[in-house]
């Protein structure tokens, strides 16, 4: 299969496009480089440019008159960015996807898989989250995935178009061979900051949030291995008219995530564990944004993918670390 990519120069994007390759299949990149580094694309087919770009989305899909299907990752991502710069997050996650989604439609491309988030769930009792669960999200970076699953499963409601919406919990870790992983100078993920802390480049490690009505007052998260949701994505576009089937809709929501929940104070040990020595910890109040956390009840993807996560928590602490030692050598920067 062809598969078109948006923001496949990204982080989970170009892990994607390697497993979709592992698998046979052939990715099509579409991506701005606007985070993503160039590097992540490797020698794949590329197309430098937005999504919102409706004349660029037309050339791509001349150009290759067999994609299948659109696995759309393209996005801004930033929690306390979309706080401090809503517009920006609002323009270019809902407004540029609205065009692209009215685009592969009209081009006669119908199908699309959205990465969507789980920092929409509203916090839960017990923490473990199903699909059908009250949505809260806490951020115009959550609100804008709310916002798109909404024009997803609308449109698909009314047009051809057609869309399995994959909630990812925390991705964690690099590909098996170290090609990509976490590229933001300064990462705003956990695990990104644990590894800074522990290579030296900062002092410590600060847990945010030490109040929170969690097991340790920490927050709670779904850390899955970035591997084994990118092979989520392969299964999804392999099966996707199945899905769909299966579901009786033209929409479907999926949690993808490992099933279990972990603490930050957990990860930290956890991490530890894996490093061999101690972190040095801080600790200060959430950011603006943060959610306390859930994890994902993982039913509908066993049972719509066939697809459940193989890699650790450890598994993942490892290649990130593994990553952190070999990034310069991809990325140019520490
Ligand atoms: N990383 C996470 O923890 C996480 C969790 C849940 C959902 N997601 C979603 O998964 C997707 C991929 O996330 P990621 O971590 O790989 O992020 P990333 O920032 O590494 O990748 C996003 C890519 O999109 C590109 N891009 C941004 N705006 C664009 C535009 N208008 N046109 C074309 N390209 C554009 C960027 O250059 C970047 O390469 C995003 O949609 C994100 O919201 C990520």
């Amino acid at each position: 299969m062809k598969i078109l990519v948006t923001g496949g120069a990204g982080y989970i994007g170009s892990t994607t496009a390697k497993a979709l390759e592992a698998a046979g299949h052939t990715p099509v990149i579409l991506d701005s480089l606007l985070t993503g580094p160039q590097a992540f694309v490797r020698d794949r087919i590329f197309y430098e440019g937005d999504i919102g770009d409706r004349s660029l989305i037309r050339r791509v899909v001349d150009e290759h008159p067999d994609i299948d299907a659109t696995i759309h990752m393209a996005a801004r991502i930033v929690v306390p960015e979309s706080v401090e710069k809503p517009y920006d997050y609002y323009k270019d996650n809902v407004a540029k996807s609205l065009e692209l989604f009215d685009e592969l439609n009209a081009v006669g491309k119908p199908r699309v898989l959205f990465s969507s988030s789980a920092s929409l769930y509203a916090t839960k009792e017990n923490f473990e989250v199903v699909e059908s669960d009250p949505l809260a999200p806490q951020s115009p970076y959550a609100r804008t995935k709310g916002m798109m699953e909404q024009i997803l499963i609308d449109m698909a409601a009314a047009t051809d178009l057609r869309a399995i919406i994959l909630r990812y919990f925390n991705p964690i870790g690099s590909d098996p061979d170290l090609e990509s992983g976490i590229y933001a100078k300064e990462p705003s993920h956990v695990l990104g900051q644990l590894v800074m802390a522990a290579r030296g480049q900062k002092d410590s490690f600060t847990i945010t949030g030490t109040d929170l009505p969690t097991r340790d007052g920490t927050g709670i998260r779904d850390y899955v291995h970035v591997w084994d949701l990118a092979k989520a994505h392969v299964r999804a576009v392999e099966r996707f008219d199945a899905v769909l089937e299966q579901v009786g809709a033209p929409s479907v929501v999926i949690n993808v995530g490992t099933g279990s929940g972990v603490t930050v104070r957990e990860l930290v040990a956890a991490f530890e564990g894996v490093f061999g020595r101690d972190v040095p910890i801080s600790e200060a109040p959430p950011r603006p944004g943060d959610a306390v956390g859930a994890f994902a009840n993982v039913d509908r993807s066993a049972e719509l993918l066939d697809w459940h996560t193989e890699l650790s928590l450890e598994d993942a602490i490892a290649s990130a670390l593994a990553w952190g030692e070999k990034r310069q050598e991809i990325l140019g920067y520490e």
